[in-house]
């Protein structure tokens, strides 16, 4: 089944967080106010380049995430959000499509009601297995290919959903922006959460293929060793 070309991408601390642990309407700390603007700059560079971006529902829910470009940057990506029983609250800032799609991925679980008032708003959904709220994403992918003409993803996060894609085997690269600053806490979130992959399994292993460094920034690319073995 084809799928898209599928980039995980994150800022990480010099510790190894993504974010400090927050609940809903506590600001995020590690925004615009903290990062370079050269590194925003990059940032919308990297998502004017692809056909789609995709979160996680907690992003949606912590950050009220729109994943736009600055304004003049070029044409938005289709944003996907992975809400396997259509939690997202109707007021949510991605919900507004008036000039970007939202694709809603969903399970077969996600009440009627709340899936018709997603559609309402604007937003395309795709249901896609019907494990609860976890969304099958090997299913969804073929899906954004298929039926969005999505060929290049970039995934933001957050960590669950970094979890899954990469026990998946669904990245062709990781991008890591590490960042000149320390989060710290031990509840803070790390890029990729849930279990460990061992024991249970082997842990998954990624080769350099690129570095470079903007300023106080060290951007990485890893690609998975499988794919590397087997050709695209
Ligand atoms: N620094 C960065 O680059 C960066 C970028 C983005 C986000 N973040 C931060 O990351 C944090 C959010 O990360 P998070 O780990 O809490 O949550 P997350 O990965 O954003 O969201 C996970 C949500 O997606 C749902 N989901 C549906 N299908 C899934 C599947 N197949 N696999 C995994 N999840 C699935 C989960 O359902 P369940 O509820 O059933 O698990 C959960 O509700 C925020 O604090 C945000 O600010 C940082």
């Amino acid at each position: 089944m084809s799928r898209p070309y599928t980039i995980m991408l994150v800022a990480v601390s010099l510790d190894g967080k993504i974010s400090p642990r927050r609940q809903p309407g506590q600001t995020n700390p590690i925004g615009p106010e903290l990062i370079a603007p050269e590194i925003m700059e990059l940032h919308n560079a990297q998502r004017a380049g692809v056909d789609g971006i995709m979160v996680g529902l907690n992003c949606i829910l912590l950050d009220d995430s729109r994943l736009t470009l600055r304004a003049g940057a070029g044409t938005n990506p289709t944003r996907v959000v992975l809400d396997g029983l259509a939690e997202m609250p109707p007021s949510a800032r991605i919900l507004d499509c008036s000039n970007t799609p939202t694709v809603v991925a969903v399970t077969e679980q996600a009440p009627a009601d709340r899936v018709a008032e997603l559609r309402q708003r604007g937003a395309d959904i795709v249901v896609a297995g019907d494990n609860g709220r976890f969304v099958d994403l090997t299913l969804l992918m073929a899906t954004l290919r298929e039926d969005f003409g999505i060929k290049r993803l970039i995934v933001e996060g957050g960590g669950m959903v970094h979890r899954s894609m990469i026990a998946d085997q669904l990245y062709d690269e990781l991008q890591l922006i590490i960042c000149p600053f320390v989060i710290g806490g031990a509840e803070s979130v790390t890029p990729v959460q849930r279990g460990a992959f061992w024991p249970g399994g082997a842990v998954p292993t990624f080769a350099l293929t690129d570095s470079e460094v903007v300023g106080d920034y060290l951007y990485v690319t890893y690609q998975p060793r499988e794919k590397l073995r087997h050709g695209p």
